[in-house]
């Protein structure tokens, strides 16, 4: 069936005009051939094309690891292009002790989701966009990235292979990591001489205990979490560490997470530990614009469009921290956390509360966002790519 599928797409491919129904035909055996070709070589192609589950309490997922069967890995050096992606069990990866990974923090992440519709279907969303936010961040880390077409290709690899741990509909997503990450080793500072992008994957749940309740920031004063000039623009593992201080210090104190003002003038919103932030007042949403130290969050970007949609007016500026004091509605935005009501934010000892459920923005956008993303609303923009269901 692998060599059929070869040569038929070989002979479409030759003669047809590009988007006719044969044409897309011809793409489709591209694919699960290219699949079928990195499987090859440990497994058989019937080991996934069961439609089974995976044995998992679906109805308790937090966002904790439960790695899917599969991984996807890739190498290449310095100045070269990243070599045919080989997809293997899920398990430890062997580095060099001086990896420049290990050693200098030279890596990059990304997150995506895959989610099962009430049809069946398995629907990821915008890949296109995390593809191309690693090369931006690859570029400011002075690494070799994978084409967009190599990214978006792994993610629906790796979607596909391990559809049996995409949830059932309504009970999560399976959460999609691709990893760019310097492998090769180094000892003075310097880029590593060798590059690896991986992509593994786990079912997850809500990100956050309190699930869907509204959730309970603090506005950290001591800490920053970028600065001018430096990464806080892009999703290099480096941004991650250093906020884990200030983030077990406010979940110690009983809030969810800690929202962060800007370095410069302490004054100024920037964004949470790994989530996009959002104020409203009356009929204006707005957010903070980026500037090279908030990540340009895909679902920020997705908010912001439906917003306009649904007939507000967003502004994306500078928000002084004094602003929330007027705030109808605080609501945060990220692959993991989707659109996670703010109830409250603690700044200087004073808690200030906001409006959350029924007739919210936040609820209304979320409907909207997680309808396109489910499957339940159609996708007129073309944000989801639908896996093939099954590999012949
Ligand atoms: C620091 C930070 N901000 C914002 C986001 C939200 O980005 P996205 O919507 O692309 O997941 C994330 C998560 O990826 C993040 O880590």
């Amino acid at each position: 069936m692998i060599q059929t599928s070869a040569c038929l797409r070989n002979l479409l491919t030759q003669s047809l005009h590009p988007g006719s129904s044969l044409s897309k035909l011809a793409a489709y055996f591209c694919y699960t051939c290219r699949l079928a070709s990195s499987l090859q070589q440990e497994h058989k192609l019937s080991d996934y094309s069961d439609n089974e589950y995976a044995d998992l309490d679906w109805d308790n997922l937090g966002f904790g690891i439960t790695p899917a069967d599969y991984m996807y890995i890739t190498k290449c050096s310095k100045d070269k292009n990243f070599e045919q992606g080989k997809l293997s069990r899920y398990g430890n990866i062997g580095l060099s002790p001086s990896a420049g990974v290990l050693n200098y923090g030279q890596g990059l992440y990304e997150g995506t989701k895959a989610y099962r519709t009430e049809e069946g279907r398995i629907l990821v969303f915008r890949p296109d966009q995390n593809a191309m936010r690693m090369k931006m961040g690859a570029e400011r880390m002075c690494m070799p990235s994978p084409s967009i077409d190599q990214f978006v290709d792994a993610v629906k690899q790796i979607a596909l292979v391990n559809k049996r741990w995409v949830p059932p509909p309504g009970k999560g997503a399976l959460y999609i990591r691709p990893l760019l990450v310097g492998s090769g080793p180094v000892l003075g500072l310097a880029p590593a001489p060798e590059y690896m992008f991986l992509v593994y994957a786990s079912p997850v749940g809500n990100y956050f205990k309190e699930g869907s309740a509204p959730l309970n920031l603090y506005i950290e004063e001591d800490f920053v979490r970028a600065t001018p000039g430096g990464a806080g623009g892009v999703k290099t593992i480096g941004n991650y560490a250093p906020v884990l201080k200030a983030l077990t210090r406010a979940k110690n104190r009983g809030f969810s997470d800690v929202l962060y003002l800007d370095s410069v003038h302490r004054k100024y919103l920037e964004e949470v530990s790994s989530c996009n932030i959002f104020i409203v007042k009356g009929n204006v949403i707005s957010t903070p614009a980026t500037n090279g130290t908030i990540l340009e969050g895909i679902t920020r970007k997705s908010v912001i469009d439906i917003a306009h949609d649904h007939g507000y007016q967003v502004e994306e500026r500078l928000i002084p921290v004094d602003e929330l004091i007027d705030a109808d509605e605080v609501f945060c935005t990220g692959t993991a956390v989707v659109l996670a009501p703010v109830g409250s934010i603690t700044y200087k000892n004073r808690r200030i509360e906001f409006r959350t459920g029924a007739g919210s923005a936040c609820q209304e956008l979320y409907s909207t966002l997680v309808g396109i993303q489910t499957g339940l609303i159609e996708d007129k923009k073309g944000w989801t790519i639908e896996i093939p269901h099954q590999i012949n």
